[in-house]
Parts: structure tokens; sequence; C-alpha cells
């Protein structure tokens, strides 16, 4: 019986210390985390859901915060965050942290229940499940080209949005490669579509349409895996880095 308490506990000990994570962190991240330890910011902030509940959830907060925001958080603070004064390396160590921390393959950070939910807006959603999906490069590019268009300020997915744009899932159904070419070159500013800015080079033009052909064929999956997104962030547990509480 004894015996077997012990080859128990002999498991168990290897399972949780063997369970780490395939987050590699850079030099630089490891001293962000750190620093995010000695400064206590798990006290007000949570990384996957787990911390303290006065500031909101960092875990995907790279992406939403921007250096200079950062900066000007880590420093002098805004409103109940303190001016915690940290120096230009903290800084970089702090973002470099943040932006490891932030990938789509290891979960979502979770918000409190009532707030809205950024992990899982319909276009976070979408654009993770894109991600997700796509594999030729072309279509990558095309994905990237519409991503930091802005393209989504107008155009959501599977819907026509507020202002009359168009669903792009379904774009080739309705415009041959010549009328596709022309939007995506002029716009249609009559009707509220503005003409890309910075224009699209030819070849960019074509890994957009690319992107539109791929995105009609998975339309279907791609709405189901958008719905799923949203219905619950997912988070994998068994992706966790414990390290995080150890
Ligand atoms: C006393 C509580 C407290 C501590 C400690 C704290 N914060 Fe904050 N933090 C807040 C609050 C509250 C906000 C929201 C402020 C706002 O929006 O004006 C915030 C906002 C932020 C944001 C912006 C998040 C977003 O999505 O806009 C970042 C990034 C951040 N804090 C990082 C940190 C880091 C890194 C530390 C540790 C070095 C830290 N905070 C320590 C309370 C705190
Ligand atoms: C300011 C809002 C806005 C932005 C930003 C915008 N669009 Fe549009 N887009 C529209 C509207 C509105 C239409 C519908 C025009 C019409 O009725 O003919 C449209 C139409 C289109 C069409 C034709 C759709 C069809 O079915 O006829 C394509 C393709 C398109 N947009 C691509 C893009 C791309 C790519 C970007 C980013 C570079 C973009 N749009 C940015 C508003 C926008």
């Amino acid at each position: 019986m004894l015996g077997v308490l012990v080859a128990c506990f002999a498991v168990q000990t290897g399972l949780v210390y063997s369970d780490d994570v395939d987050l590699q962190l850079s030099k630089q991240a490891i001293e962000g985390r750190r620093l995010f330890h000695e400064e206590s910011c798990q006290v007000c902030h949570q990384l996957w859901g787990q911390g303290g509940f006065l500031g909101p959830d960092l875990t995907n907060s790279a992406s939403r915060v921007d250096e200079t925001r950062l900066a000007s958080l880590l420093t002098v603070g805004s409103g109940q965050m303190p001016a915690l004064h940290l120096e230009k390396e903290q800084i970089a160590a702090m973002r470099a942290f943040l932006e490891e921390l932030d990938r789509s393959e290891i979960g979502r950070g979770e918000l409190r229940l009532g707030e809205p939910n950024e992990g899982t807006s319909p276009q976070t959603a979408f654009e993770a499940a894109v991600v997700d999906a796509s594999s030729s490069p072309g279509v990558v590019a095309g994905f990237e080209a519409l991503r930091s268009g802005a393209c989504s300020a107008c155009h959501f997915p599977f819907q026509v949005s507020i202002v009359g744009a168009p669903d792009l899932s379904t774009v080739v159904e309705r415009l041959d490669e010549a009328e596709l070419h022309e939007v995506l070159t002029k716009g249609r500013p009559e009707k509220g579509m503005p003409p890309p800015v910075p224009a699209f080079s030819e070849a960019r033009r074509q890994q957009v349409i690319e992107y539109f052909r791929w995105l009609n064929g998975e339309r279907e999956a791609l709405r189901s895996e958008t719905e799923r997104r949203q219905s619950r962030a997912t988070v994998d547990w068994s992706r966790l880095p414990w390290w995080e509480y150890r």
C-alpha cells in the first residue's frame, strides 16, 4: 500500500514538473516576467483570467496596447493604474513579455463576466479562425493586406455591416476578376467604399483575390469556427504556463 502511494507521488511529481509548457520565452521576456512579479502587476491584472480584477486581463494586451501607451502606463500610470516610473529597459522587457504571451494557440485571456470581451469579438474570433485555417502564403498575404488596411472597420465577417459594406466572403460570387481588381484599385467612393490606402500593388490585389476565393470555399467551416470561438473563449488548460503560479 505504502509502495503504491509512493509510486503515485513520484508519478504525480513527475507529471507536474515535466508539464512545462512549450511557451519558450526570450531572455528579455523572462526579465519582463520577473518584473511583472516584482511590481505585483498580478495584484490588479489577470493572465489567462487569473489574478486581481482592478485592471484588465493582460494575456492579449500586446495587440491592443501600443508601445507609446505602454510606456506611458508604466511610467505615469492612468486612472487607477499607479505611476510605476519604470526605466526604458524595464518597459522594453515588459513589452517583450506581454508580446510573447499574446499567442492565439495558447489561449485568450478571459475578462470578468459582464464586461465586453475583447478576446471574443466577432472580428477577433474570425481572424483567429482564419489564421489557424489558412496555409497558402498567398492567402495569408491577402488576409494580412486586409487586416493592415483596416478593411474590418467597415466590412464585418459574414454579414452586411451597418454602413452597407458587404460580406467579403461571398464577393467572388458577385464580382469577376476584372471587377475585383477595379474595386481594389479605385474603391467606390460614391458608395462609401474608399480606395485602399496605401494603394495595393497588382501582386497584392492578386493575393487579396486569392484570399477572397479561399474565404469563399471555406466559408461554412470558418463561420462555425468563428461562432465556436465567440461562444466560449477557449483556454487550453493543458498548455497553460504553470511557471506563472510556481
Ligand atoms: C493598483 C493596481 C494596478 C497595478 C499594480 C498595475 N496596474 Fe496596470 N492597470 C490598472 C488599471 C486600473 C488599468 C486601467 C487603466 C485605464 O484604462 O485608464 C490598468 C491598465 C493597464 C494596461 C492597459 C491594458 C489595456 O488593455 O488597456 C496595461 C498594459 C497594464 N495596466 C500593465 C501593467 C503592468 C505591466 C503592471 C506591473 C508593472 C501593472 N499594470 C500594474 C491597475 C494596475
Ligand atoms: C469606410 C468603409 C469601408 C472601408 C474602410 C472599406 N470598405 Fe470595402 N466597401 C464599403 C462599402 C460601403 C461597399 C459597398 C459599395 C457598393 O455598394 O457598391 C464596399 C465594397 C467593397 C467590395 C465590393 C463588394 C461587393 O460585393 O460588391 C470589396 C471587394 C471591398 N469593399 C473591399 C474592401 C477592402 C479590401 C478594404 C480594405 C482595404 C475595404 N473594402 C475597406 C465600405 C468600406
